[in-house]
């Protein structure tokens, strides 16, 4: 089903010819509908406006207050994360602890001889509770100590600025 159209006001002319009047409501009704603009540097979509990127410095634990609430945001290159400033162990504040990358390690036993490797993933960055030590993924808030996470949020780069989405991850 089409849309219908507005009756047209107005008689034709003899002739076969529409009335002036006439033409100019059909051409109203033929232009094209103005652009919408796109990418405006002021638009941004739903998130919490928490910052500008320059506001947080690479590799550095900054926290922030957002409704009352106290996270943590930490730059890694050209990622964000964020989390709750507060360890689930005993709640001591994660942004006066240590940022670092994660090291794994691995063993095996050739020849009879166990055998440990140490890795760094440079990709992996982890906070180390200030108080006992434990450390926990910025990716994703898991903790080397199991049944602990720390909690974390959605965070994005969008026109410069630093958006925040609460709620689970
Ligand atoms: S309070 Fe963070 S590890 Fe104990």
């Amino acid at each position: 089903m089409g849309r219908r159209r507005p009756l047209l006001r107005g008689e034709p002319t003899a002739g076969g010819v529409a009335a002036e009047t006439v033409l100019r409501e059909r051409a109203r009704d033929a232009a094209p509908a103005p652009a919408r603009r796109r990418g405006s540097e002021r638009r941004v979509s739903a998130g919490i406006d928490i910052g500008a990127w320059e506001d947080f410095p690479d590799r550095k634990l900054v926290s922030v207050e957002v409704g009352g609430m106290e996270l943590g945001v930490c730059r890694w290159g050209e990622r964000i994360f964020a989390f709750r400033n507060s360890c689930p162990h005993e709640g001591a504040p994660l942004c006066a602890g240590f940022l670092q990358k994660r090291l794994t390690a691995s063993a095996s036993a050739a020849a009879g001889e166990p055998d440990v490797a140490l890795s760094v993933d440079e990709e992996s960055p982890v906070v180390l509770c200030p108080w006992h030590r434990w450390e926990f993924q910025l990716e994703d808030g898991a903790a080397a100590a199991p049944g602990f996470r720390m909690r974390t949020y959605r965070v994005r780069r969008e026109h410069g600025r630093v958006l925040l989405t609460l709620g689970r991850k």
